[in-house]
């Protein structure tokens, strides 16, 4: 049997961690949905037309360490816009919601959109500056040379994007729960979210 946990919530909020974790603690698969968008806009930097790049992803463009820069997430945030684009990703991410044995997907319009049947729904959020100092302490931390300045921006200027746009816009589903980390560690964050879980009926037995 599936069961879907859906993670959304804006930029650097911890969406990653903690669905990774919950995976993790769950023995679930684990979709970063962020990643499809990211790659996509590589593809557009490179030079390809957003549609096209969206139909000819594969899988090996979904790993790529060169996907975690400030410039790419742009791009992603761009090519998200376009609702050609995001249509061409549905049926994988509903089809990876799906499998057996249980899933958590994390992104922007999961619980909105891709999943809104999902009978797990968080929204993982936290304070922009907060955001953006957890972002840079990353980037700067994979040799990445970025302003705190810039990373703020680029989260700031995604966070309006995404919430703005006409299709899918970064919003929570009536029924997620909110887990603000701005004053959480990690370890605090993740319990939250496996409490909030664990208080839905028809999770499979692992
Ligand atoms: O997936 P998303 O962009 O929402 O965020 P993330 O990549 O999971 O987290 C961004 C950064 O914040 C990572 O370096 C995490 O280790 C860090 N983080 C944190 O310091 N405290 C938390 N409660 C959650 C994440
Ligand atoms: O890790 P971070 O939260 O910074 O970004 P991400 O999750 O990798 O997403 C990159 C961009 O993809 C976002 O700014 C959104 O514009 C877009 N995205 C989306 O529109 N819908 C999703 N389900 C996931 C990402």
């Amino acid at each position: 049997m599936s069961f879907t946990v859906a993670i959304d919530g804006p930029a650097a909020a911890g969406k990653g961690t903690i669905s990774r974790a919950v995976a993790a603690h769950f023995g679930f698969a684990h979709l970063d949905t962020g990643l499809l968008y990211r790659a996509v806009g590589a593809r557009v930097l490179a030079g390809e037309a957003p549609l096209e790049a969206a139909h000819a992803l594969v899988a090996e463009d979904l790993d790529a360490d060169g996907l975690r820069t400030p410039e790419v997430a742009q791009a992603a945030s761009r090519v998200a816009a376009l609702p050609d684009v995001r249509s061409a990703l549905v049926d994988f991410q509903r089809a990876f919601a799906a499998r057996a044995g249980g899933a958590v997907l994390d992104g922007r319009d999961i619980g909105t959109v891709i999943c809104p049947d999902a009978p797990a729904k968080l929204f993982v959020t936290a304070s922009a500056e907060c955001r953006a100092t957890r972002r840079y302490d990353e980037l700067r931390g994979n040799g990445h040379d970025v302003t705190r300045d810039e990373v703020l921006a680029d989260v700031i200027a995604r966070d309006k994007r995404d919430s703005e746009r006409a299709t899918a816009p970064l919003i929570a589903a009536e029924d997620a729960v909110t887990i603000d980390t701005s004053d959480m560690s990690i370890e605090e964050a993740v319990a939250a979210a496996v409490a909030a879980i664990l208080s839905k009926d028809g999770r499979p037995e692992n």
